[in-house]
């Protein structure tokens, strides 16, 4: 060996190249065509079948309209005899994705600036003047104080306010809702989406949709599951709750719309699908502060010119149109690319298995003799039969 001394025997300048080694092993083979096995599982089964991954991908651009249609007639003690149409209770007429069907309400009409007593509660009782401070206004109270501690009834004081008066009480809330009949009321919903990579465009008014089966139709999961007219029943019940329930305190319903879709030309047509939910939260549990409502006003002029309005606390259903989706298309990119992660894997195969057999098998130390040799070339050189080995650690 005195030649190969010196520099050249450093391992940084040896070559090393692969040689084959074929082991008879029933078991490691076993366990080399297992992996491979899986391997190909799960490239052909998860990627290629359940993500699609030679496809791109867009997620979707959506625009919603709504049109609420639907008359009631109420005639309750506590309002005159009333009949209500769309632009009584969609409040407000148009908004972004959503609108809000009102099915309760307390009213409190011909209110003025003026000064009246609070409604009573621990902080506004007083037994006299001294009691209230003038200027101060809490606010979870009615109004500014004046100052002043006057009968609210025959039995109980409370400070005075400068407010809109008479105050709301709207602890007289209506336990049956005022417009039970809402019910009843349809909504179109007309969504367009496009898919910009793709330039597909897509609405939901399918093109099979003709103006004389839009006039009657109404969505039914079974019957019409393509029809855009929704019943507000129907999509409060599909969302579990109870339509006469929801109305009285109000909610938050979400109506979803699904457009994810495989638009490749052998997948089939793409269409939108709709679920339903409620999105605010209804714990049975602790149920403080539940529903949806808020307050608006109409003001008048009486004709001596002082200003009254009629206070309105609403409670409804606020809809919410959601809209997702993501669509996908054979792409060459996604395509080559998880080809060559696949192929990376399969890779892999070679050196699991030689773990495995460096660990586990039987004659594991005859593997490891033969797996690393070191080539002499002084006591081989007449010979192609590999030198002697070294490494066997
Ligand atoms: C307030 O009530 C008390 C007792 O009920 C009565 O004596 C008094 O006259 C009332 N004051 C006003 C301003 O009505
Ligand atoms: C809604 O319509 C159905 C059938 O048309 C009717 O039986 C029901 O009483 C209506 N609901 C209300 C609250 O009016
Ligand atoms: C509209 O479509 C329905 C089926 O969806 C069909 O029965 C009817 O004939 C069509 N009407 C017109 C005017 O095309």
């Amino acid at each position: 060996m005195g030649k190969t001394t010196g520099c050249c025997q450093s391992f940084l300048l040896n070559y090393e190249t692969p040689k084959i080694l074929v082991i008879p092993n029933t078991g490691v083979g076993c366990v080399f065509r297992f992996a491979q096995l899986l391997v190909l599982l799960y490239v052909v089964g998860y990627v290629c079948v359940v993500r699609k991954a030679y496809q791109e991908k867009d997620s979707v651009i959506s625009t919603v309209t709504t049109k609420v249609k639907g008359f009631a007639f109420t005639n309750t003690s506590d309002m005159d005899p009333r009949f209500w149409d769309v632009a009584d209770y969609v409040i407000p007429p148009q908004g972004d994705n959503s609108f809000f069907v009102v099915t309760n309400m307390v009213v409190t009409p011909h209110q003025t600036q003026s000064r009246c007593p609070e409604l009573p509660n621990p902080s506004t009782t007083c037994v006299d003047d001294c009691d209230c401070i003038e200027g101060h206004s809490s606010p979870r109270g009615n109004g500014i104080q004046t100052g002043l501690c006057e009968n609210y009834t025959t039995t109980v004081r409370t400070c005075e306010v400068l407010s809109w008066c008479p105050l709301e009480i709207d602890t007289k809330l209506p336990k049956r809702a005022l417009l039970a009949a809402a019910e009843n009321f349809t909504v179109l919903i007309k969504n367009s989406i496009t898919y910009p990579k793709f330039n597909f465009h897509g609405r939901n008014i399918l093109p099979h949709i003709n103006s004389s089966y839009l006039k009657r139709c109404e969505f039914s999961r079974t019957t019409d599951p393509h029809c855009p007219i929704f019943r507000l029943k129907h999509i409060v019940s599909e969302a579990g709750e109870d339509f006469q329930d929801m109305a009285v305190k109000g909610g938050v319903l979400g109506i979803i719309i699904d457009w994810s879709c495989d638009l490749d030309w052998w997948a089939g047509k793409c269409y939108p699908k709709y679920s339903f939910r409620r999105l605010d939260n209804k714990n049975p549990v602790n149920n403080v502060a539940p529903g949806h409502n808020f307050r608006f006003a109409k003001y008048y002029k009486t004709p001596d010119g002082a200003e009254t309005r009629t206070l309105i606390k609403a409670y409804g259903i606020r809809f919410e149109v959601l809209v997702f989706g993501t669509a996908g298309q054979f792409g060459i990119v996604p395509t080559i690319v998880n080809l060559g992660a696949a192929l990376a894997l399969l890779g892999l195969v070679p050196k699991v298995t030689d773990w495995v057999m460096m660990t586990f098998a039987r004659k594991r130390d005859l593997y490891k003799k033969h797996k690393v040799s070191f080539l002499n070339e002084e006591t081989d050189t007449h010979s192609m039969s590999v030198g002697t080995s070294y490494g066997t650690q």
